[in-house]
């Protein structure tokens, strides 16, 4: 008989009985809100070429958006993903309804909401949990139902959503969860915006502004990588070098800043200096803004981008 003490024995023990007797095969795991472009298919592809099977799952979660949010307005485009998804030569499809996730149903008044609900306190609360409190109670929620019903090996996440692949991780270690994470690059159009189902709300002059957010971060990443062993950059000089980018549409009204931050890559607790990398722990430059549409005034969309150093 064995006797295991630890939670990694355990779970090493039972993966390595399941290979060797009954699953030679490895699941790959893809969770998304569809409306599917380059930056999906990256993470499927990945997944198809270290896999032998790929599920990808296709669901507008509610608990992730607050009720002044775009639920009913995000875009739905089903049958070219599933175009796409043929095309990536994907195995599963999973595209369930509100019900089959949320038995009790979802109201998106947090008040009202009925049922188990997972929590990763100490980082939602920060950068993107500022402006959208519940938001990854609802990702973390819908992420953990997902996962036990997929049992994947792997799940593949973007780096678009760093925050969330954080939490994710911090999810998956601490609740001992048996999938592990994986984390790819964000796939960027030739001028550097991180594609996002939401770019499809802007029309293309305001997408040409959009381009900035990365012109700002791209600026302060090159900033930090040019600086000699002994020299270190402020946070406020590090945020001014990404807002002096931004600084005609900001005037403009084009753009409205919700954040800049300069973080530690693991715990994202916020730094006030930098250093020169050969001494610097992994960081994270992230922001948010608002950009308004130049055709449409009342569309403001909220955009995310990042760059890991
Ligand atoms: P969604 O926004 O559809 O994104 C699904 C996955 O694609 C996420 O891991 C996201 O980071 C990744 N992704 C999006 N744009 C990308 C880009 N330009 N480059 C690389 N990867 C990109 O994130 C969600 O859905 C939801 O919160 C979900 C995890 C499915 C839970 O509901």
């Amino acid at each position: 008989m064995k006797i295991f003490h630890t939670v990694e024995e355990v779970v090493q023990w039972r993966t390595q009985e399941l290979r060797e007797t009954r699953f030679r095969e490895t699941i790959g795991f893809v969770p998304t809100m569809g409306c599917l472009h380059s930056g999906h298919a990256s993470l499927i592809s990945q997944s198809v070429k270290e896999n032998t099977y790929t599920v990808v799952s296709i669901f507008v979660n509610p608990s992730q958006f607050a009720p002044t949010e775009d639920l009913d307005n995000y875009p739905r485009t089903l049958p070219n993903d599933i175009k796409l998804l043929e095309s990536l030569k994907v195995d599963v499809l999973f595209a369930p309804n509100a019900h089959v996730m949320y038995p009790q149903g979802i109201p998106l008044d947090v008040e009202e909401q009925k049922g188990p609900f997972v929590t990763v306190l100490g980082l939602s609360e920060k950068l993107e949990g500022k402006t959208r409190p519940n938001f990854f109670r609802g990702v973390a929620t819908v992420v953990t139902k997902l996962f036990n019903i997929v049992m994947a090996d792997v799940a593949y996440f973007g780096q678009k959503d760093i925050q969330q692949f954080i939490v994710l991780q911090c999810m998956v270690d601490e609740l001992f969860v048996n999938t592990r994470l994986h984390m790819m690059p964000i796939v960027r159009n030739s001028n550097g915006l991180a594609l996002s189902s939401r770019n499809k709300y802007l029309c293309p002059n305001s997408l040409k502004i959009s381009e900035n957010l990365y012109c700002g971060l791209k600026a302060a990443e090159n900033a930090i990588r040019s600086l000699v062993p002994g020299a270190s950059l402020s946070r406020s000089e590090v945020i001014d070098i990404v807002t002096q980018i931004w600084a005609p549409y900001i005037d403009s009204h084009d753009f409205k800043v919700d954040y800049v931050s300069l973080a530690d890559f693991k715990t994202l607790v916020e730094l006030p200096a930098v250093e020169n990398t050969s001494v610097q722990q992994p960081l994270v430059i992230s922001c948010a803004v608002y950009v308004t549409d130049r055709e449409k005034p009342n569309t403001i969309v909220r955009l995310i981008d990042n760059i890991v150093i």
